[in-house]
């Protein structure tokens, strides 16, 4: 196992999943992906977090993203663990969870750390871009569910910033001001942001997001 780090390519794979065998890449198609683990089926974290996850579907779909979970449970336990899911969460688990019995995916991936956990994954997030190349890793431990509000933020600010010549600052919204990179000159930024922009610094240029009307 080779350690992961942003700008990699992601490695492929080819799994069982709840929805069939799947190979990441074919499912990634030429869109952006999530791909995020869980420590464990039938565990109370996980069992909203997956809930909440089928909830924004709709918004991972706006963002021309799939996502894909892991845990290292079998089939048919994943299956039961949906119905729990589906009921106690109000909701329908409509995207693949990978039955990683064998952990070749998860090792793959770096997902167990075995100071915290020598059996179970930790909660890894990897976003893959359309490149195939990781854009983003957070890592959190068994015992904190995850923020999906904060990934969806994150897919805008990586998306906004895969094709515009700035960078988001801190705690940025889609819709909100985002900052000129620093590679660009004053000159460049007065043809390249054509809404203006507001030097509070030579090195920090605000400029309203650019890719909205
Ligand atoms: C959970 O998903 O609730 C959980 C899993 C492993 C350890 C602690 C919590």
């Amino acid at each position: 196992m080779a350690t992961i780090r942003l700008g990699d390519a992601a490695p492929n794979f080819t799994a069982l999943t709840t929805e069939g065998e799947i190979n990441f890449y074919d499912y990634l198609g030429d869109g952006w992906g999530v791909l995020f683990s869980h420590p464990s089926d039938y565990t109370p974290v996980c069992t909203t977090e997956l809930g909440t996850v089928a909830k924004y579907k709709d918004e991972f779909e706006k963002r021309n993203t799939k996502v894909l979970a892991l845990s290292v449970d079998g089939l048919e336990s994943h299956k039961g663990w949906i119905n729990d899911i589906n009921e106690t969460q109000n909701t329908t688990v409509n995207f693949p969870i990978i039955a990683d019995e064998d952990k070749k995916v998860s090792e793959l991936y770096d997902m167990i750390h075995p100071n915290a956990d020598a059996t179970f994954t930790v909660r890894s997030v990897y976003i893959i871009g359309p490149d195939k190349k990781i854009k983003l890793i957070i890592t959190y431990p068994a015992s904190t569910g995850r923020n999906f509000d904060e990934l969806l933020r994150v897919i805008d600010s990586l998306q906004l910033t895969a094709y515009h010549k700035v960078a988001t600052p801190a705690n940025w919204k889609h819709g909100e001001e985002v900052v000129i990179s620093p590679a660009v000159s004053n000159e460049d930024a007065k043809n390249i942001f054509t809404k203006g922009f507001k030097e509070v610094k030579p090195y920090l240029r605000l400029t309203p997001q650019p890719n909205l009307n």
